[in-house]
């Protein structure tokens, strides 16, 4: 019998094993669970490249989940806001998620601005090696502000939202991410073509088999 640990604020805490491991699960799927998590500026692409890559999975019958910052913030994260320690949160509580899906077998897209390098590498540092693929999506901010799909940058822009990112809140790059999108002589690609490079990563790298 596995001994009893103290983890976080729990303490007398025991690990159970399944019978039915990730292994078996990723046979059944026949594919591999993995994480890919999108990372870039409001109006990036972001979520269209989610869905588009979640549509196209879904047609080569893979099945995957996409997780939505917006989306998750009409729920599980609907306590947090925008300040430093509220994103660093809601990146857990979502890398947290992402784990579990991916131990379920799910190819999970995880889609929000994560604006903190720190709080993205510690999702990394929760996934098995190779199974958390960051994928930055590498926009000019003028392009997204011009772009304004919810109206919030010219809302941040009249100091009627304080601590938008871009704005007036920090974003950070990726140093070291496995797929970066942006811009080929100042065209941005297709969501079919985003996805598409995706897909071919995913492929190359043995996720899309058992
Ligand atoms: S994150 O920074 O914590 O990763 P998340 O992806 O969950 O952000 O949510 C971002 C969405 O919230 C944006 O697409 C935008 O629609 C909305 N939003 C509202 N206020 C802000 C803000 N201050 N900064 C960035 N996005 C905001």
């Amino acid at each position: 019998m596995n001994s009893a640990a103290a983890i976080g604020k729990s303490a007398n805490i025991f690990w159970h094993d399944c019978p039915v491991g990730k292994a078996d699960r990723q046979k059944l799927l026949k594919q591999k669970g993995c994480v890919v998590w999108i990372t870039g500026l409001s109006g990036s692409g972001k979520s269209t490249l989610a869905c588009t890559l979640g549509r196209e999975l879904h047609c080569r019958g893979k099945l995957a989940y996409v997780l939505d910052g917006d989306n998750l913030r009409h729920g599980l994260n609907k306590d947090l806001g925008f300040k430093a320690e509220d994103r660093a949160e809601n990146i857990r509580r979502v890398g947290e998620v992402a784990k579990l899906f991916a131990d379920a077998g799910l190819i999970c897209i995880a889609s929000l601005i994560s604006p903190y390098r720190r709080d993205r590498d510690t999702c990394r540092a929760l996934l098995p090696d190779a199974s958390f693929i960051e994928v930055y999506m590498n926009m000019p901010l003028e392009l997204c502000e011009a772009r304004d799909p919810k109206g919030l940058y010219k809302l941040a822009r009249e100091g009627k939202i304080r601590g938008f990112t871009g704005i007036d809140d920090p974003y950070e790059p990726p140093l070291n991410c496995e797929i970066e999108i942006q811009q080929e002589n100042g065209v941005c690609p297709s969501p079919c073509a985003m996805a598409g490079h995706v897909v071919t990563y995913l492929e190359e790298k043995g996720f899309l088999q058992e």
